[in-house]
């Protein structure tokens, strides 16, 4: 059987309790399959050093993981720079915070050509590789340049936007190019998969192959969408943990005679928060019986920090939390419990539980998996309400959530009045579909799928 070989940007012990989507999703394949994920060590080395930094190498049960330093140049402008404030606000649909800066791009390429050069040889001939996200869109035709001629899948976990904002993106040809270095390019929904194709066809002049593959300089390519899930079961066994199992009690026993609603997400500004915080606001004004009892427990985790456009989100986020509480809040109640710090996954499914509503409602969101975790941990009984954004990935799976236009604020306030109404029997009728979809098509399900997938998309190479 082939080993399977992962490389992402970040790499996490699959052994322990990881905390973000993409670390939690692929833990959960490599633990399965075991293999060798490689990345940046998330160290970087300081004081102009080359960025060559000895590789760490370090086996966590049946997956070896590598890893390798940066300097602070190659983070800056790769990581920071090119993935974070170029393609990131790019594929989210907002080009008005994109900066296309110098030196961005050429450490985006350099750092790509250092992963391969380091990653090359440790590959065997008959590895599966896969690779993930947007910092490593080159990296196949990196590796291809220097001879390997394995099975090469790529996996982009954010969205992919429509060809006109593709096509604002300088150096847009060459990135497109780079793709075709895959043998097979994943994407989280229906509506990237169909972005990508149009894209391919109008402005990188490819021919779609009768049995679906693309075709352009001199190599075919098959992409197709394969939307990421959750590992149900583990998740749901970290209800039963004592952390877990302590903010329940709690929160249900302060929550008593209230109603709570719920929200966890990085604080991005992909994530829409301050249009949530206007809608819980609106929520207040047109329906005052939500006073004096709903609150929202808003977990905002700090990301990416050094990024201006980030720094700005949480002061408009910090400044709207305080004047609603202002506003509303009462000597026993405020409405909005707000907290900017990174919450131990283990506590989630408790807070999951205790949660009548949750609140997803991204602006642009490659898939979102806190509403399949929300899901996941409602009690079938007497299950909460998910208020979804159309604009999440999970939506197009999760058609049973109630789905918003998180533009539309007085909407949004509107249906999160109808969630905390839901009678019992509507609840319990549209979590029942939505936990059968996301137990279908879980993260297992995902890995294999697109494994199979792969696997048809390109013969293995001659093992000499
Ligand atoms: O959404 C893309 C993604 O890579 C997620 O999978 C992950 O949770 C998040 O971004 C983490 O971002 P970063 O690695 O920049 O902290």
């Amino acid at each position: 059987m082939s080993r399977l070989v992962v490389i992402s940007n970040r790499v996490s012990d699959p052994r322990k309790v990881a905390a973000g989507g993409l670390a939690v999703a692929l833990g959960d394949a490599l633990a399965t399959s075991g293999g060798l994920w490689f990345g940046w060590s998330g160290k970087i080395v300081e004081g102009g050093a080359s960025g060559e930094g000895e590789l760490h190498q370090q086996r966590a049960g049946n997956v070896e993981l590598v890893t390798i330093d940066l300097s602070r140049e190659d983070h800056d402008t790769y990581y920071t720079g090119y993935s974070n404030q170029a393609l990131w606000p790019a594929f989210h649909y907002r080009l008005d915070l994109a900066d296309f800066g110098s030196g961005f791009f050429a450490g985006y390429q350099r750092v790509n050509r250092l992963f391969a050069r380091k990653l090359a040889p440790l590959l065997r001939d008959d590895d599966v590789i896969w690779v993930h996200d947007y910092h490593l869109i080159p990296l196949a035709s990196e590796l291809r340049s220097l001879g390997c001629r394995q099975r090469i899948g790529f996996f982009l976990h954010i969205p992919l936007p429509p060809p006109p904002i593709l096509a604002a993106i300088p150096g847009h040809e060459w990135l497109m190019r780079s793709f075709f270095a895959y043998d097979l390019v994943g994407l989280q929904t229906h509506e990237d998969a169909d972005h990508f194709a149009r894209f391919l066809v109008g402005e990188a002049h490819a021919e779609r192959l009768p049995d679906g593959r693309f075709s352009a300089y001199g190599r075919t390519m098959r992409a197709q969408d394969f939307p990421i899930g959750i590992d149900v079961d583990e998740f749901q066994g970290l209800a039963e943990s004592a952390e877990s199992r302590e903010t329940e009690a709690t929160l249900k026993q302060q929550y008593a005679h209230r109603r709570l609603l719920v929200g966890i997400d990085r604080l991005d500004y992909s994530k829409g928060l301050p249009r949530r915080l206007r809608a819980f606001r609106e929520l207040l004004d047109n329906y005052p019986e939500n006073r004096n009892s709903a609150t929202l427990i808003q977990i905002a985790s700090p990301t990416r920090e050094s990024v201006d456009a980030y720094a700005d989100i949480r002061h408009e986020l910090e400044g709207l939390a305080g004047e609603i509480n202002g506003t509303y809040g009462e000597l026993a109640w405020m409405p909005i419990r707000y907290m900017h710090r990174t919450w131990a996954r283990k506590r989630l499914p408790g807070l999951y539980r205790a949660a009548k509503v949750a609140l997803v409602t991204p602006l642009r969101d490659g898939m979102n998996l806190v509403a399949k975790e929300y899901v996941a941990m409602q009690d079938e009984d007497d299950p909460g309400v998910l208020v979804l954004s159309r604009f999440a990935g999970a939506a197009e799976q999760m058609r049973e959530a109630l789905l918003v236009n998180p533009y539309d604020i007085p909407a949004t306030a509107q249906t999160i009045q109808r969630a905390l109404q839901m009678p019992l029997a509507e609840r319990r009728e549209r979590h029942a579909a939505l936990l059968k979809r996301i137990r279908e098509y879980d993260v297992h399900a995902w890995r294999k799928d697109f494994l199979g997938v792969l696997a048809e998309a390109a013969p293995p190479p001659p093992v000499v």
